[in-house]
């Protein structure tokens, strides 16, 4: 483990490397306690650097067996080797040498799932960021690109699959059972997309033919006997191979492309050049073990990950502060490729959700950070929401502002200008720039400064000219080390609304820039007016949520009502019905905590009613709207003085007075919902079980009993539909007979599936109130459950820190004290794990006083343990800050 120096990295420091490494060969032995690891490096000197320059490379606990350069061994007060470093001086006079090092690491004993690794008997590898130097001695940096040859050899009984990056170039017997494959890459990469496979798996093979002809074999390699459950992912990679070549002209460049699914990992997949390894989670899907969530998250980083072998892996980063080059970005085009195969509007709804629920809350709290941070002490902390999804939301907006010609124009500019380069933000920048003639160093600013801008609006309407008025102004708060904000360039997509939900076009636009349906704000207080308006308007701002903002507008309840049963964008339509929802939730949360009855209007009850029977609107957009927000979502409005108790209850009390008042009309639309024929994953059948599984929870708590969700979970021939009953028994019925009868026979039924399991651990840590810690404890105990396993961590601890908001900050102090006690022994085995964990009390200065200070007591046990990893070493102190 790497523990903490306190050492801050600077992107004002960077510094390109003295040497290159145009050529690695890489041998190795494998073999479980004591692989042997053998590299030989094509080293060369840069012009302009010193003759005696030292070389120094990274390492992390590695043990160095023999070093010989040109092939003799130099002598010994010319290098210094320690577990995290090689320096060597003397080298040869005209810079141009051969380095070969062996070192000896223990996969077995690699806990932390970085650099090379045993998982299920399988030797797999993990480097993003800083993994490589766990293997050998290595510049390992994302600017030092080189071409790599790889020899693995292994017994073959424990190995018979030898897997590296690139395309397949020999293999053979070797004695003593053992044999040997060697792989090469032709294309030259950085450290930390070298991957190396081998064990004994199962495969399913396809292959595709690209634009141009070239024929690629796929492969994906799972557990013997679980190869049908890859055969969705298959597909979904297909299918993105087409549509990179479709939308962004993009075509693979290998021979091969395999992808691994290993069931400890830390992260959802990695990206390795041509073999990408994955959670087993994104990879194993079938409809009796797989929600539609499930298939969806498939889909989605199947396609992340191979987009990435344009963005990311020919075009990498200089440096990791510029880590949302490649993340942002490639989550965009996956968003984008989610949205192409799915409903656009409710994929863009999901990820609005998603920013909501992660990004504002890190944006607002005490890890906020920009986009492209300056500075950092871990790296692995900041792969984070903020560098991917609003960093997927700073490329949307950039296409919103110059429009989809000018957006591809700029995408083809940048493959074209920066393939095989490690590049930068400014790089990016710049080629939109070239391509539209624009100038963006205004926009620039969404990189550097975090926190959630919020814009206040009002509007003036005068009858006598037809005009109608905006007004914007925008506010970014202080965030860590930036004390105060400067004005940024946000695009707000807008209409005006007449009688009806009809667009009013202007005759014309006064003040501020406006460009077709975008308002260009660029001041800190702007007007915008518009001519020719000849009915009073509603506005409909920040469609398709054209910016990752806040709005306090002075829109009045009925303008919101009307935009939720008119509004033309169903992105702002929902928007509507959100804000609408969040008002009365709040205000009720707050009359709970001061011991009033909640209060509920059937003007509120009939509106989700109007939406759940409207034919007109997709199934899967009905079940969102009637998705009321959650408990996080509610405390997140409050911002302060948080109670998890009043919330649970003011949200209770919402459901259960709309599932009352409208039963009988649910119970009729449950009972059509219902499917007839097989389970098919596409989005249309997904949308029609998400609405009869929302309405499944109304019901539910109208009737106050658990028997249509005990029938249901009984009946179901779908992971989707047994989980949703499952949710319903253990968060509305717990102790009752039906949900101890469901659990039971869940267990007894996938006990031997950890994948499918971690739901059943899911849904128990979820279980709300006071009881959910001591179920926690239980549950650790379970033979399924171990921490050495992330899936299973994230399954048990993560769900009840991060999802549990009444049993998780309970008013005692116990849930965060049982919480620094499993953070501290998670730690000694994977601090990057624990690290992402400990991120779960983000928000501990937002809960009302008594769990604040029990919340902060918490954070201190952690804080003044001493050896902490660089990992939780950090974000302890920055949240206590
Ligand atoms: N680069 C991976 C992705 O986003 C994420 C990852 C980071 C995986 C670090 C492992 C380690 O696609
Ligand atoms: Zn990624």
């Amino acid at each position: 483990m790497r523990t903490d120096t306190g050492q801050v990295f600077h992107l004002d420091d960077y510094k390109p490397t003295d040497f290159l490494i145009p050529e690695t060969q890489l041998d190795f032995a494998l073999h479980p306690e004591r692989t042997i690891v053998k590299s030989t490096l094509q080293i060369e000197r840069r012009q302009g650097i010193a003759a005696d320059a030292p070389l120094i490379l990274d390492g992390d606990e590695l043990k160095l067996i023999d070093i010989r350069i040109d092939g003799a061994a130099p002598g010994d007060n010319t290098y210094v080797a320690t577990p995290d470093r090689l320096e060597i001086r003397g080298l040869p006079q005209n810079g141009k040498f051969t380095l070969e090092l062996t070192t000896e690491i223990n996969p077995t004993t690699n806990r932390q799932l970085t650099g090379l690794y045993r998982s299920s008997n399988v030797y797999c590898t993990q480097c993003e960021a800083e993994g490589f130097r766990r293997i050998t001695y290595f510049l390992d940096r994302p600017d030092l690109l080189s071409i790599y040859t790889v020899r693995i050899e292994a017994e073959r009984s424990e190995a018979p699959l030898l897997l590296s990056n690139g395309n397949p170039k020999d293999k053979g017997e070797l004695t003593n059972g053992r044999h040997f494959a060697t792989w090469h890459d032709p294309h030259p990469k950085p450290a930390y997309l070298f991957a190396l496979v081998a064990g004994d798996l199962g495969v399913i093979t396809d292959t595709f033919t690209t634009a141009s002809g070239r024929h690629v074999d796929l492969g994906i390699y799972v557990e013997h006997g679980k190869e049908p459950r890859a055969l969705y992912a298959m597909d979904a990679l297909k299918r993105s191979m087409k549509w990179d070549e479709e939308v962004f002209g993009r075509e693979y460049d290998l021979d091969v492309f395999n992808v691994v699914a290993v069931s400890d990992f830390n992260m959802g997949a990695m990206e390795n050049k041509g073999l990408n390894v994955f959670n087993d989670k994104y990879v194993l899907a079938d409809p009796d073990t797989a929600t539609d969530t499930d298939y969806a998250g498939i889909e989605a980083v199947i396609a992340h990950e191979y987009f990435h072998n344009w963005t990311g892996n020919r075009i990498t980063c200089r440096d990791w502060f510029q880590l949302c080059l490649k993340e942002g970005l490639t989550v965009y085009r996956d968003h984008e490729f989610s949205a192409d195969m799915r409903s656009r509007p409710v994929k863009r709804i999901a990820e609005v959700k998603g920013l909501k629920a992660h990004q504002f809350p890190e944006d607002a709290g005490p890890l906020a950070h920009p986009v492209r941070p300056r500075q950092f002490r871990e790296i692995n902390n900041f792969y984070t929401s903020t560098v991917y999804e609003k960093g997927s939301e700073v490329v949307r907006m950039i296409r919103t502002i110059l429009g989809p010609d000018l957006f591809r124009k700029g995408m083809d500019l940048y493959f074209e200008r920066h393939d095989g380069d490690a590049a930068t933000i400014e790089d990016f920048i710049k080629v939109f720039e070239d391509a539209s003639g624009e100038d963006l160093s205004q926009f620039a600013l969404w990189y550097d400064q975090a926190g959630t801008p919020n814009l206040a609006i009002t509007y003036d309407y005068d009858q006598a000219t037809k005009t109608f008025e905006i007004e914007i102004e925008q506010s970014l708060k202080a965030t860590p080390g930036q004390p105060s904000k400067k004005p940024m360039h946000i695009p707000v997509q807008f209409a005006l609304l007449g009688t009806k939900g009809r667009e009013l076009k202007p005759r014309s636009a006064k003040g501020g820039l406006v460009k077709d349906d975008v308002i260009h704000l660029r001041k800190r207080k702007e007007r915008f007016s518009f001519s020719g308006i000849s009915e009073r308007p509603v506005p409909s701002l920040l469609r398709g949520f054209s910016a990752p903002v806040t709005l306090t507008s002075e829109l009045t309840r009925s303008d919101l009502v009307f935009l939720a049963r008119n509004d033309g964008d169903e992105v702002t339509r929902w928007q509507a019905l959100t804000q609408l929802l969040n008002a009365k939730l709040t205000s009720n949360s707050k009359r709970v905590r001061g011991g009033k009855p909640a209060t509920i209007e059937n003007s509120s009850i009939k509106l989700l009613g109007d939406i759940a029977f409207n034919p007109a609107l997709d199934e899967a957009f009905r079940a969102l709207c009637l998705s009321i927000p959650s408990e996080s979502d509610i405390a997140r409005e409050l911002g302060a003085n948080i109670d998890p108790d009043a919330i649970l209850g003011s949200r209770d009390a919402l459901v259960s007075a709309v599932g009352e008042s409208l039963a009988e009309r649910f119970a009729e639309l449950y009972d059509l919902l219902d499917h007839n024929g097989p389970f098919q994953p596409d989005a249309a059948s997904a949308g029609r079980r998400a609405l009869r599984n929302v309405l499944l929870d109304y019901l539910s708590v109208a009737d106050n009993t658990p028997k249509l969700a005990a029938a249901q979970f009984s009946k179901a021939d779908n992971m989707t539909d047994r989980a949703a009953a499952l949710g319903v028994l253990v968060q509305r019925f717990s102790g009752s007979d039906a949900t101890c009868q469901a659990l039971r026979s869940f267990e007894e039924r996938f006990g031997n599936d950890p994948l499918v399991m971690d739901k059943w651990f899911i849904v128990q840590a979820m279980q709300p109130g006071n009881e959910a810690l001591g179920k926690v404890r239980g549950l650790m105990t379970h033979k399924l459950f171990s921490l050495d396993n992330p899936n299973r961590t994230r399954a048990l601890i993560g769900a009840f820190s991060s999802g549990n908001q009444t049993g998780f900050n309970r008013a005692d102090g116990g849930g965060y004290r049982f919480f620094a006690e499993t953070i501290l022994t998670i730690e000694k085995k994977n601090p990057q794990l624990a690290a992402r964990l400990l991120t779960a009390m983000r928000s501990w200065r937002s809960f009302e006083p008594v769990r604040r200070e029990h919340a902060r007591e918490a954070l201190a046990t952690i804080a003044t343990v001493t050896g902490l990893s660089s990992d939780v070493r950090d974000i302890v102190e920055r949240t206590l800050a």
